[in-house]
């Protein structure tokens, strides 16, 4: 059964219970959220509308509503055409949905020239961001969601699997050449496409948090961090690992990978319903601190995971967000080492009505 009347009618509740008097959103993560339209978004205008009191609009290109009408549970479905232009019926929908001089809320991603369309359309109206909407409903996941997620999760740790056991023979491979391997085991192990471009962070090129991959040889006994992720059903994973693929890293690399382990134990440890996420931060970040490397954890501990692979709830410092069942994140603290190396490690983790559930399980160990 499709979920999206569902989410239209708690959209629907949510504004008739805030002070907003409708969200107005393009193709985005958030369309995709309530309608199942998941196209990117083109120059053509292409707007939901959707208000406390009336049923939720499409206004959509001419050449698109064929399609919208086939895809989403939208009855209702305005167009344009290429030769008046969206300005006129544009207006014209504003004015029976009656939104002009209300608060707006529009998609956060939504192109400037939209914006601009929608403010010199409704010159009354006032504009907020739509997440203040969408965050609410999207971040507990219903049971289809977490069963995506658990999939993908476990096509993940299916290919860390397979790119551990290549043992010695990563030695010798740059990192472009490892990535795509990765992408390739991901694709065999059931993936759709990756959440984003594989991390391989060999030797020094690990202690930048966000370096993708390179032309660099991987060396013997040289840590390497392993970040990726694949989509199943929609719903993407995002795990880490940082291995010796030679089994002979020093010792400064031994003790702060075994540092950064247990920062990640401790978080985990911590999570249950009512624990804010700043908490949970906290554990892993404590730990890293009185152990001196808290200069070098720059970045926060995790972030929510749904149709966006970052999304809330961010696990930061000073989050006072409570935690609840079904809230899906990511746990990833690390330590980054400038000229020398870097460690991640990263699980996602779901909220459960007791405590949390791993959705990753290969070792979390460097050995190989
Ligand atoms: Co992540």
């Amino acid at each position: 059964m499709s979920p999206y009347a569902d989410r239209l009618v708690a959209c629907r509740r949510w504004l008739a219970e805030h002070p907003a008097g409708g969200i107005v959103l393009f193709p985005s993560r958030n369309l995709e959220y309530l309608t199942g339209f998941a196209d990117e978004p083109s120059e053509r205008a292409l707007f939901l509308f959707l208000t406390a009191d009336h049923d939720p609009v499409f206004f959509v290109p001419e050449l698109a509503a064929e399609q919208i009408a086939d895809r989403t549970p939208v009855d209702d479905i305005r167009t344009w055409s290429d030769a008046e232009g969206p300005a006129d019926p544009l207006a014209a929908l504003c004015s029976e949905l009656g939104v002009d001089g209300s608060r707006l809320l529009v998609d956060e991603t939504m192109w400037a020239q939209f914006t601009h369309l929608l403010e010199s359309t409704l010159s009354k109206a006032t504009f907020g961001l739509a997440d203040e909407l969408m965050t609410d409903l999207r971040i507990r996941k219903d049971d289809a969601e977490i069963a995506a997620l658990r999939a993908a999760a476990e096509v993940a740790d299916a290919a860390m699997t397979a790119v551990r056991g290549l043992g010695t023979e990563a030695v010798g491979m740059t990192e472009v050449e490892l990535a795509a391997r990765i992408e390739a085991e991901l694709a065999a192990a059931g993936g759709a496409e990756p959440s984003f471009e594989p991390i391989v962070g060999s030797g020094l090129n690990g202690a930048m948090p966000h370096h993708t991959h390179g032309e660099r040889v991987i060396e013997a006994g040289e840590p390497v961090v392993l970040d990726f992720g694949t989509r199943v059903d929609g719903y993407p994973s995002d795990q880490t690992r940082t291995v010796a693929f030679d089994g002979k890293p020093d010792d400064e690399f031994r003790t702060v990978h075994e540092l950064v382990r247990r920062a990640q134990t401790a978080a985990i440890e911590t999570i249950e319903p009512g624990v804010t996420a700043g908490d949970v931060d906290a554990a892993a970040r404590e730990i890293i601190e009185t152990a001196g490397y808290g200069e070098r954890f720059i970045h926060r501990t995790g972030h929510g995971v749904g149709l966006d692979i970052h999304e809330e709830p961010t696990i930061v410092d000073g989050s006072d967000r409570l935690l609840e069942p079904n809230m899906v994140f990511s746990v990833e603290p690390g330590i980054y080492l400038p000229g020398k190396f870097g460690v991640r490690i990263e699980d996602l983790v779901v909220v459960t009505p007791d405590g949390c559930e791993r959705l990753n399980t290969t070792p979390r160990k460097w050995q190989i």
